[in-house]
C-alpha cells in the first residue's frame, strides 16, 4: 500500500493540528509499505506572494514534521517544487479537466469569499493537486474532510483522461481519513490559526502557558465538581492520555478538581510531551545541512516514481 499526502506550509503547528493530522499520518507511514510526505509550496503560492514568508514556512514545515518523527529512512519527504513533473502533469490535465468541474469546487469560492485573489492558479488548485496524487498512484491519501471534493476531483480528472487517452493512470481509491475529534481552541471553538485560539507546538514557553492558562471555563467554584465532557481542559487534556488516564482524570473533575489545579496539569503534561520534539527541532535548527540533504534524496526518490508516470503519460499523449 502506498500512502500519499501534501502539506501546506501555513505557519505555527498547533493541537489541532497534531491530534488531527500529524499523529494520524505518523501511524499511517508506520503501517504502508511506501509512503510520501510533500510540503505544497506550489500550492502555497496561491495564497503566499511573500518571498521571504514562503522561505521561511516552507523550512518551518519541513522542522516541525520531523520533529514530530517523520522518518526519512521510511517516509519520502519531500519539497513538491523539487519535482518538476507535479507541474508538468498539472498543465497535462489542465487540457482534460473541464471548466465545469472546477467551477463547482466549494474551497475556491470560500477563498475568493475570505479575500484571496482569485487568480488562474488558485482557480486550477485541484488538477495541481490530482497531479500531486496521480503520479504517484497513490491508494491511500489521508486528508482532513474539507479536502474530500478535491480528492474526488482528482479521480474525476484521471478518469477523463484514461477515456481521452486510454487506461494510463491508476485512478485513485482515496480513503477519507476516519472522523477525527474536532480539538478544542482556547475559547472552546474549533483549534484554528484563523480563530487566533490556538495551543502551540513549538511556540515559546510563554506563549503555551499564556495558551492553557487562557482557557475558558465555566463559574463552578473551586471545590464543585465539574463535568469533563464540557470542560474545554478535560477535552484537550484526554487527547494526551489513555483510556484508563481518561477516567482517573475524568473521576478526579467530578470530584471537585480546580480549574486553575486542571491547567496547570495540562500545561505540565504539554511540555512533558513535546519536550523531545521540541529538542529534536532544536537540533534539526542547528544542522539545516542534514535537513537539507533529506529533501533533496526525498526529491530524487519521488522523483524517481513521478517520472515513470509522466513517461506514461508522455507517450499516451503523443509528446513523445
Ligand atoms: P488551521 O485551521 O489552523 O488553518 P489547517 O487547515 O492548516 O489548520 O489544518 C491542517 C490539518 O490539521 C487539517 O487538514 C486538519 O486535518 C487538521 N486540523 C486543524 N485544526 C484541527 C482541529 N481543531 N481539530 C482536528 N484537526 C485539525
Ligand atoms: N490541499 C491540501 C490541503 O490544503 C494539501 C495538498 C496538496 C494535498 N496536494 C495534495 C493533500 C495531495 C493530499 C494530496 O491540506
Amino acid at each position: 500500500m502506498r500512502v500519499l499526502s501534501g502539506i501546506q506550509p501555513s505557519g505555527q503547528l498547533h493541537l489541532g493540528n497534531y491530534f488531527g493530522s500529524i499523529r494520524p499520518n505518523l501511524e499511517y507511514a508506520q503501517k504502508a509499505g511506501s509512503s510520501f510526505y510533500f510540503v505544497a509550496d506550489l500550492h502555497a503560492l496561491t495564497t503566499i506572494h511573500d518571498p521571504e514568508e514562503l522561505r521561511r514556512l516552507r523550512l518551518d514545515t519541513v522542522l516541525d514534521y520531523l520533529a514530530c518523527g517523520f522518518d526519512p529512512e521510511k517516509s519520502v519527504l519531500y519539497f513538491q517544487s523539487d519535482v518538476p513533473f507535479h507541474a508538468e502533469l498539472a498543465w497535462i490535465l489542465s487540457t482534460v479537466t473541464p471548466m465545469g468541474l472546477l467551477e463547482r469546487a466549494v474551497s475556491y469560492k470560500e477563498k475568493v469569499e475570505k479575500g484571496i485573489a482569485a487568480s488562474v492558479g488558485l482557480f486550477a488548485y485541484p488538477v495541481l493537486m490530482a497531479a500531486d496524487i496521480l503520479l504517484y498512484a497513490a491508494d491511500l491519501v489521508p486528508v482532513g474532510k474539507d479536502q474530500k471534493q478535491h480528492l474526488e476531483m482528482a479521480r474525476d480528472i484521471a478518469v477523463k483522461f484514461n477515456r481521452a487517452y486510454g487506461e494510463t493512470l491508476v485512478v485513485p481509491e482515496p480513503l477519507i481519513r476516519a472522523e477525527v475529534a474536532v480539538v478544542p481552541g482556547a475559547d472552546g471553538q474549533k483549534m484554528s490559526k484563523s480563530y487566533g485560539n490556538i495551543i502551540p507546538l513549538f511556540g515559546s514557553e510563554e506563549a503555551v502557558k499564556k495558551a492553557v492558562m487562557g482557557i475558558v471555563t465555566d463559574s463552578k467554584g473551586v471545590n464543585d465538581p465539574k463535568d469533563p465532557d464540557t470542560c474545554v481542559i478535560f477535552q484537550i487534556h484526554k487527547l494526551f492520555l489513555d483510556d484508563g488516564g481518561r477516567k482517573t482524570l475524568a473521576a478526579e473533575y467530578r470530584g471537585g478538581l480546580a480549574y486553575g489545579e486542571a491547567k496547570k496539569r495540562l500545561l505540565q503534561t504539554v511540555f512533558d510531551h513535546f519536550a523531545p520534539m521540541r529538542k529534536r527541532r532544536d537540533d534539526l535548527k542547528k544542522n539545516m545541512r542534514y535537513v537539507e540533504q533529506i529533501m533533496s534524496e526525498g526529491a530524487k526518490k519521488a522523483g524517481i516514481i513521478a517520472l515513470e508516470t509522466m513517461e506514461r503519460v508522455r507517450q499516451a499523449t503523443g509528446l513523445r
